[in-house]
């Protein structure tokens, strides 16, 4: 039996980010678990930008696929950007492809300003899951600026849901690795 292993991917360039914050609250909840799992910050992995040939033979675009494909399940933190997750994450999805998220687990972490764009995460998951076969957690973290008290979490109601989206990501990745 092979072990269970977890990937928590923070895709904000930003210093100061609020979905960063939520993507160590993921880890060290999936530690605390008894989970392994790995945090990959786009911030210390740059990335060529996609272009549909090239970068897929730049090493960085090599190392970091290389990396995502090991893992069975995922959180995305990631922050909303106009109606979005943001294109650093979308290039990373460019980038590593169906080898990595075809019939895998994916839930997202999301840092928004405001509360209407509650529904941004739709768009990527419905096409991972109607482009790779990847399974959506039927759950997410949205925090907006009030949750947070500059660079910590302040909203029990969030630390709440990430709890509830690690637990839920465990349980369904288990289930579906079935060995
Ligand atoms: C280019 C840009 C677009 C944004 N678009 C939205 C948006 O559509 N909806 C929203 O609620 N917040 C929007 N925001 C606010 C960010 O989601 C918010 O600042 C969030 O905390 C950013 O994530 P981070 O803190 O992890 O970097 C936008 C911010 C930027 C810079």
């Amino acid at each position: 039996m092979s072990s269970t292993r977890y990937i928590v991917l923070s895709a904000s360039l930003r210093d100061g980010s609020r979905s960063r914050v939520l993507a160590h609250g993921a880890v060290e909840r999936l530690k605390a678990a008894g989970a392994e799992v790995e945090l990959i910050d786009l911030v210390d992995n740059p990335l060529p930008l996609c272009d549909g040939g090239a970068c897929y033979g730049d090493p960085r675009a090599v190392e970091i696929k290389k990396r995502l494909e090991g893992a069975h399940g995922y959180l995305l933190a990631t922050p909303i950007y106009n109606f979005d997750i943001n294109a650093a994450l979308k290039n990373l999805i460019e980038l590593s492809g169906r080898d990595v998220w075809t019939d895998k687990v994916v839930g997202f972490l999301c840092a928004a300003g405001g509360h209407s764009s509650y529904m941004s995460v739709s768009t990527i998951a419905a096409d991972l899951m109607l482009d790779f076969r990847t399974f959506i957690l039927p759950r997410f973290v949205y925090a907006t600026v009030e949750d947070f008290d500059e660079q910590t979490l302040a909203s029990d109601t969030i630390e709440e849901r990430l709890d509830g989206i690690c637990s839920e990501l465990v349980r369904v990745t288990e289930a579906l690795k079935g060995d």
